[in-house]
């Protein structure tokens, strides 16, 4: 298949979306955990969630345009300041999925979707406890893209809770030990094994082999 730009603009929506939602290849998959000021919890699946930098350690995750269609997570992000993102993972990967069903603002997800909220002491934001590598952020900043208003949340992390499993020696999370899922396109869940890990790359250190 060779799909030009015209031919792109050209297929029907929910072809276009599909297919151009699951190029990009792998995305992770994670619930954001929120509250609204009236103290309604919301849990929403996202695959945008990114890696932004250490220190601060801050995370980025794309929010669809605001407008006609409520976000709530968005919203609440705003009028508390406080979220939380959860690793989505195979046992509970159908749960996860039916939380980006359009919920009334009361209706909590995490009740809908039989996912238990959790939390912690001067944290206003659900944790996901069925989650085994969670995140509690500080927002920070939201940057509008205006090519489609969609809109960059940036949070800092106030807290990190990484289940013991999942940790080897000092610094190296397995994800294959606690079954994370990856996110294809808006539909397709993956299970993702660890296949190798190497050393940081320096130039003077190649593999053997690549001199062949
Ligand atoms: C696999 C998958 C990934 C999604 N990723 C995102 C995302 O990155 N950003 C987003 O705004 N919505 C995403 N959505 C849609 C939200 O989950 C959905 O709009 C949800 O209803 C938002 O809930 P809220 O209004 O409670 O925030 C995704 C949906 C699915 C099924």
């Amino acid at each position: 298949m060779h799909l030009t730009k015209t031919d792109i603009q050209n297929t029907p929506r929910i072809q276009r979306l599909n297919i151009i939602n699951a190029i990009t290849g792998i995305k992770p998959a994670n619930l954001i955990g929120t509250i609204s000021d009236k103290g309604e919890t919301n849990l929403a699946i996202f695959s945008s969630v990114v890696h932004l930098g250490s220190n601060p350690a801050l995370i980025g995750c794309i929010s669809r345009p605001t407008g006609e269609i409520e976000r709530h997570t968005y919203e609440n992000i705003l009028a508390n300041g406080v979220y939380t993102i959860n690793h989505v993972h195979r046992d509970f990967v159908k749960n996860a999925h039916y939380t980006s069903a359009k919920f009334e603002r009361h209706q909590s997800e995490f009740a809908h979707c039989q996912l238990t909220p959790e939390y912690l002491d001067n944290f206003k934001a659900p944790f996901v406890k069925e989650s085994k590598l969670k995140m509690g952020l500080n927002y920070r900043q939201s940057i509008p893209i205006e090519l489609n208003g969609t809109v960059l949340i940036i949070g800092e992390i106030e807290h990190l809770i990484i289940d013991d499993q999942a940790i080897e020696g000092n610094d190296h999370i397995n994800l294959s030990n606690i079954q994370t899922v990856g996110i294809g396109g808006l539909d397709t869940y993956y299970a993702l094994n660890k296949i190798q890990q190497f050393p940081y790359a320096r130039i003077n250190e190649l593999p053997e082999d690549f001199n062949a």
